[in-house]
This record gives C-alpha cells, sequence and structure tokens, in this order.
C-alpha cells in the first residue's frame, strides 16, 4: 500500500485554529480507512484565512484544502482528497496555483510552507546553506561588499543600510564581537518574523552565521519575544541539529570559521525592541534606552562591537550571498531594493504574509490580495509599519510602497505591518490609543515621551470632550512637535505620526470641519 503523504502546517496561525486537532482527525480517519498516511508538520503558506491549510501530495503536485477543522476531515477522505480530488467545497487545487501565492516574488520567504522546518536534508535540498558555503570561500570584505551591493536595508523598522553597519563592525578592532538578532516583532499586525523562524529556521541561523564570519563575531543572540513559544521550540531543535552536524560551532564545515548563537526570552516591553534596550535586557538588566554614541557596533552587547539585525534582514542575507548582492537588487525601485514580506492584517478578508518587490500599493495589497474588508463595509483607514506609522486615507493608498515615498508624506513601511480599519472606525480615539500607548510602553528615560504621551492622551480625550477644542488641537500640535524633535528614541519620536496623520487626513473624528480632499504627496 502507497503512503500518502499530508503537509499540516505547525505554524502558531495554524495551531491557533486547531492544526493539532487536524493532525489527530487525519491519522484517527485513516486508521479506520486503512489508508497508510505519513504526515510532514511545515510552516504556514502565509495564507491565514485558509488555516488549517491542508496539502495532499499529488504526481501534479500539492494540492490545497482550506480552512480544515477536525469535524471535516471524514466528509474529505469520502471526497477522495487523499487522491488529491477536487469533489469537495475545501478543494483550492494546486497550491502553487492560488493566485494570493503565485502573483508573489518569495525570496526569504522561497522555502516557508514548502520544506519540514527542521529536516536540514529538506533545506539543502531547495537551496540551503548555498549562501553561507559560498561566504566560507569569501574573504570578509567581499562578502559586507555583496551585502553592500545587494541594497538590503534594516527590515526591523529604521531602513538602515545592512551593508554599511557591517563594515562598521568588521572594522572595528575588539577581542569578541556579537551578532544580536533582534526577533522582539512588537508591531501591531506584524508576523513575518515568527513565519520564518517557525517555518524555515535554518535560513535565520544561516544569516546569522554568514554575518558572524563577515564581520569576525564568533557568537550571536536571538532576542525573542516571550509571546512565541512555538518559534522558540522550532528555532532550539534547529540549532541542536546545526550543531550536531557542524554547521555551527568551533570550525564550521572545515572552514576554520567558529560560531555559535543561542535563542534568549525577552520579557514583553515593546521598548525592548528598540536595538539598545534590546541590549541591556540581553545583558540581564531592566530595557532601558541607551544614548548614542557610542554606537552599538561599536560598543554593543558587553561593551562589544555588535551587529543588531532584524530577523528578516539576517533571513535575506543567505539569497543575497547564494545568488549575488545584483539579483537581489535587481528587484524593487528607487533606493528600496530587494522585497518585502508585507503582512496584512485588521479589517480584511484574506489576511496573511505577501512578499512582494517595493513599488506595489497599498490599494493592490488591500483588495487585490487581501480581498477587501472582512466586514463588507468600505475600508476607511490603513496603519502602516506598526504602532508608530502613520494612517493612510484612500487618497494615499496609490503610492508605491518604497521607503522614500513613504517618508514623503510622513508615512513609514516599517517592518511592512499592514493594519486596516473600515468605516465605522473613530480616528480621534485612534489618535489616543497611540499617545496611550506610547504612555504606557515609554521606557521614562526622556521627558518629552514620558510626560508627553500623558499629556497628549489628556489633551486628546478634552478634544473629544469638546472641551476648549481648538485651543487643544493647538496643544496638542505643539505637543507633537516638542516629541518630534525632543525624544531620545522612535517611540517618542514617532508617536507623532499616527496622531498627526489621523488628525490631518480625518479631522471630522475630532470635531473639526473636514480638510479639503488629501493630496497624495
Ligand atoms: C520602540 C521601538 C521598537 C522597536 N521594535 C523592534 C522590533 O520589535 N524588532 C526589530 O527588528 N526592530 C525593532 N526596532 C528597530 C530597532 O531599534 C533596530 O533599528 C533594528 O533592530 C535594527 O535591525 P535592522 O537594521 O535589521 O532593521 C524598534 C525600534 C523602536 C524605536
Ligand atoms: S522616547 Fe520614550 S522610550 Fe524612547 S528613550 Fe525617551 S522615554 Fe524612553
Amino acid at each position: 500500500m502507497t503512503n500518502i503523504t499530508f503537509y499540516v502546517p505547525q505554524d502558531a496561525a495554524a495551531l491557533a485554529v486547531g492544526a493539532n486537532d487536524v493532525v489527530t482527525a487525519i491519522q484517527a480517519e485513516a486508521k479506520k480507512r486503512q489508508l497508510m498516511v505519513n504526515i510532514i508538520r511545515n510552516g504556514s503558506r502565509g495564507m491565514l484565512w485558509l488555516e488549517t491549510l491542508v496539502e495532499v501530495v499529488t504526481p501534479e503536485g500539492r494540492v490545497a484544502y482550506g480552512p480544515v477543522e477536525a469535524d471535516d476531515v471524514p466528509g474529505l477522505f469520502d471526497a477522495g482528497w487523499h487522491e488529491g480530488k477536487p469533489e469537495h467545497s475545501l478543494y483550492h487545487g494546486l497550491t502553487e496555483d492560488i493566485p494570493y501565492l503565485k502573483k508573489q516574488q518569495r525570496l526569504t520567504f522561497a522555502r516557508v510552507g514548502i520544506i519540514n522546518p527542521l529536516s536540514l536534508e529538506d533545506y539543502q535540498a531547495h537551496g540551503g546553506y548555498e549562501g553561507l558555503k559560498k561566504a566560507l570561500s569569501m574573504a570578509p570584505e567581499k562578502i559586507v561588499e555583496e551585502v553592500t551591493e545587494s541594497g538590503l536595508r534594516g527590515r526591523g523598522g529604521a531602513a538602515f543600510p545592512t551593508g554599511i553597519k557591517w563594515n562598521t563592525v568588521l572594522k572595528a578592532q575588539a577581542d569578541q564581537k556579537y551578532i544580536a538578532c533582534n526577533a522582539d516583532e512588537g508591531d501591531s499586525g506584524t508576523f513575518s518574523d515568527r513565519m520564518v523562524m517557525e517555518g524555515d529556521p535554518f535560513t535565520l541561523i544561516e544569516g546569522m552565521t554568514i554575518a558572524g564570519v563577515a564581520v569576525g563575531a564568533t557568537y550571536g543572540y536571538i532576542y525573542l519575544r516571550s509571546e512565541y513559544p512555538q518559534a522558540a521550540d522550532v528555532l532550539n531543535k534547529a540549532i541542536a541539529i546545526a550543531r550536531e552536524t557542524g554547521w555551527l560551532g568551533n570550525d564550521i564545515q572545515g572552514s576554520g570559521h567558529a560560531f555559535d548563537l543561542e535563542v534568549r526570552i525577552g520579557a514583553g516591553a515593546y521598548i525592548c525592541g528598540e536595538e539598545t534596550s534590546m541590549l541591556d535586557s540581553l545583558e540581564g538588566k531592566r530595557g532601558q534606552v541607551r544614548y548614542k554614541p557610542p554606537l552599538p557596533a561599536l560598543k554593543g552587547l558587553f561593551g562589544k562591537p555588535t551587529v543588531i539585525n532584524n530577523v528578516i534582514s539576517l533571513a535575506s542575507v543567505p539569497i543575497i550571498l547564494a545568488k549575488g548582492g545584483a539579483y537581489y537588487r535587481d528587484f524593487g525601485m528607487g533606493r528600496s531594493k530587494g522585497t518585502l514580506p508585507f503582512q496584512l492584517a485588521g479589517n480584511l478578508k484574506q489576511g496573511g504574509l505577501v512578499e512582494l518587490a517595493f513599488g506595489i500599493t497599498l490599494r493592490e495589497l488591500l483588495y487585490d490580495f487581501g480581498g477587501g474588508s472582512a466586514s463588507g463595509r468600505p475600508l476607511r483607514a490603513v496603519q502602516v509599519g506598526g504602532p508608530l506609522g502613520a494612517y493612510l486615507p484612500e487618497s494615499q493608498w496609490d503610492i508605491p510602497l518604497d521607503y522614500e515615498s513613504y517618508m514623503k508624506v510622513n508615512a513609514m513601511v516599517g517592518h511592512g505591518g499592514i493594519v486596516a480599519f473600515d468605516d465605522t472606525v473613530d480616528m480621534a480615539h485612534m489618535a489616543e490609543y497611540a499617545m496611550e500607548f506610547c504612555a504606557v510602553e515609554s521606557c521614562g528615560k526622556c521627558t518629552p515621551c514620558r510626560i508627553g504621551a500623558v499629556r497628549g492622551t489628556e489633551v486628546i480625550q478634552k478634544i473629544r470632550q469638546d472641551h476648549q477644542r481648538e485651543q487643544q488641537v493647538h496643544l496638542l500640535r505643539d505637543l507633537c512637535d516638542t516629541m518630534l524633535s525632543g525624544s531620545l528614541c522612535a517611540l517618542g519620536g514617532m508617536t507623532p505620526y499616527p496622531v498627526l496623520s489621523a488628525l490631518e487626513h480625518f479631522p471630522q473624528d475630532f470635531g473639526l470641519e473636514a480638510a479639503p480632499a488629501a493630496s497624495q504627496a
């Protein structure tokens, strides 16, 4: 009897909707029918509205069914899903042909959802470790050059060129250097770091190892948010496999290069995603923002030169080394090179992960991929780039998503989180929430943020209650100016973005006269 192979994701999003129950149901039903099944736990394909997305291996390719619940399983067997048959309402045809996936340009996420995350064999069969193999044969300067040539900019939010950062650490003289991976992923509506760590952990390990070889760092830390236990489990298992197989350790694949790493769990503060707070937290202190200079690249973790990069930045490095910087920079536009995994969240029919070259528009993401609002009501505002990102009204949805175009309209692409709201949203309430968030999450080191966010919350409350409205709006603008220019880090310094964009584009929600139609630039 031949084995039937099913793929059932073990990604946290799938687990949250009962993927483990689906596995139990498949095993029980197969036993009843005397069928031999082989169930592989993969990462998510990123079509979250279809989770649990079960794939069945057929001679034509992998066939998708979703969203599958445990109760659906007997009916799916009756309909012949184990032979990839189409006679069921949850049938979607070949996974690779689903338009949501087919229209993407998956570079960093090329393997996510396809491979077994903990199979080194699978990883290498899909191009894994090609980048590191190349890097091991190159001079450190050449590796850094390749990353610089790719145009890769930090995907954690600030978009700083990765090659320049690496070069600073490479040139620093020290007895010890570190690679610190920022996996705190605190932005609202974001999950790309989690998906890559759960679905393709060796990519991150490979990227960090390449970074270590490039700058001369022998040890790395992954600073992981505590809300990601599944990612912690997968990463720890992958790290153990990499050690056992000589991809981590004192002499990586006999190259003479040493690199090892470990996962450290954070404790749930948004500010610990800010890189210098993260260093404090990694050192066992309360996470508080450090003054710069010194730059962490020169004096970072435990006072040593440290590369700090986001998960996606580091996970993009293996393909850059494997295919060359020029290949990567061919995607994108202007100074925004390569691809970004956009994360569609909020009031959308089809939330999920969409990796595309920079230059796509919000409207395309919202409608061609997101399928419009989940509520069926018109979409009204979209927050891009996390809780410090601006709210964009419909008049700005055709601006190409690239760092510079967004900066021109006081918005930011950030980590690529996109949270959509329909026309029932009260934007004055959202502005108040932005200030309140800053007040709660402030590390307290500087006055504009620590005091400003509390006063800002009160001022917006007064505006909403029509208490000296005009005067309070004036005060709010003044306060935002102070926070923008006087805060030590971007938490206080960028909270004005969501607040002012709400005020600018949705004045009627603040009880003010509607502004004339907003322009695009
Ligand atoms: C308040 C605040 C929170 C941040 N949270 C994160 C985070 O969760 N993950 C992340 O990678 N970067 C975060 N950043 C950005 C980091 O400070 C830093 O720019 C980044 O880790 C550098 O890596 P990259 O160059 O690869 O983006 C945050 C910044 C601020 C100001
Ligand atoms: S802006 Fe806020 S979070 Fe940043 S250093 Fe100042 S008080 Fe801390």
